[in-house]
């Protein structure tokens, strides 16, 4: 039986150039989905798969993502005085318990396997989960739990896949297809970013992963081999060259794309009709948003 996955790297060291200016002051994972910031609903999503260790390889400028998770005594003293249980029932989810919570630093941001391979050390010997908080996911069973129980069965190392359009393939990580069986895909390869004529598949890996700890000393190799941007997507194949099992999981849930501005428009349009006291009032305004948008073609 595969060894139980308790810890959960958050890489948010990257620049999210592409929220400029507003990433300048505020980290990309603080922006909000309605009222929560994207880093909330990758907690929630981890504590849900059972998540105890959970290690952020923060930067520069990432200061109010560490004060989200602290206690806020004078806020929550006066949310009690003025008998505000619910909303301190919401604040009580943001608490990290002491010991519960690192912070490593990236000290440049060399690439998401760079940024990965700097928590090494507080993984030791151990599987654990990558969790890239501007990717959400909507799901009944939050996604990283469909994985955890998947990979109890299998063991190895496991990718969230999702299908995606051709041409869309240059964006993502695509899977060298062995054997499809359904919800579970055992691969051979996996190319970073392909052209859509040389992608090996359809289906695309996004950012949810379960990997064991030879994955870092994969990104040690790299690391010390070339320039550039350090991709977790090589140390993952090179577990396939080496003889490891790699499996894709095709999870079931919508996907938000929430480090691209469309994707994050469409999350909290989502997210906005999925909360009963928002509903009608934000769909009568897509309504007629669309009726005028129809009246002037
Ligand atoms: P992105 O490719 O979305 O890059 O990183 P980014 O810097 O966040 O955003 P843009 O493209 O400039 O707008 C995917 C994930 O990997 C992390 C990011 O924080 C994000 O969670 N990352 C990326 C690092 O932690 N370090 C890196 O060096 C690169």
């Amino acid at each position: 039986m595969a060894k139980k996955v308790t810890k959960a790297i958050f890489p948010v060291a990257g620049l999210g150039t592409r929220f400029l200016p507003a990433t300048k002051s505020v980290p990309k994972e603080i922006m909000t989905l309605v009222d929560r910031p994207l880093i909330q609903y990758a907690i929630d999503e981890a504590r849900a798969a059972g998540i105890k260790e959970f290690i952020f390889v923060t930067s520069r400028g990432k200061g109010a993502l560490e004060d989200y998770f602290d206690h806020a005594p004078v806020l929550e003293q006066e949310l009690r005085s003025k008998g505000k249980t619910e909303l301190l029932e919401t604040l009580k989810n943001t608490n990290m318990d002491s010991g519960a919570i690192a912070y490593i630093r990236q000290h440049k941001a060399l690439g998401l396997g760079h940024a990965v391979w700097c928590a090494r050390r507080l993984i030791g010997n151990e599987p654990f989960a990558v969790i890239l908080p501007d990717d959400v996911i909507a799901a009944e069973k939050p996604c990283l739990q469909q994985m955890v129980e998947a990979y109890n069965e299998t063991g190895g190392n496991m990718v969230a896949a999702m299908e995606v359009h051709p041409e869309r393939s240059s964006s993502y990580g695509m899977l060298d297809v062995d054997d499809d069986q359904g919800e579970l895909v055992k691969i051979r390869g996996m190319v970073e970013k392909p052209k859509t004529e040389d992608a090996p598949s359809n289906l695309a890996v996004i950012g949810r992963y379960i990997l064991s700890p030879n994955v870092l000393k994969n990104l040690n190799q790299l690391k010390s081999g070339s320039g550039g941007e350090i991709q977790l997507t090589d140390a993952i194949a090179a577990e396939l060259t080496q003889g490891h099992d790699v499996y894709g999981y095709r999870f079931k849930g919508q996907r938000f794309d929430c480090g691209s501005k469309s994707g994050f428009l469409q999350a909290t349009v989502s997210f906005g009709l999925a909360r009963d006291e928002l509903r009608d009032d934000l769909y009568a305004y897509l309504q007629d948003v669309m009726m005028i948008d129809k009246a002037a073609q």
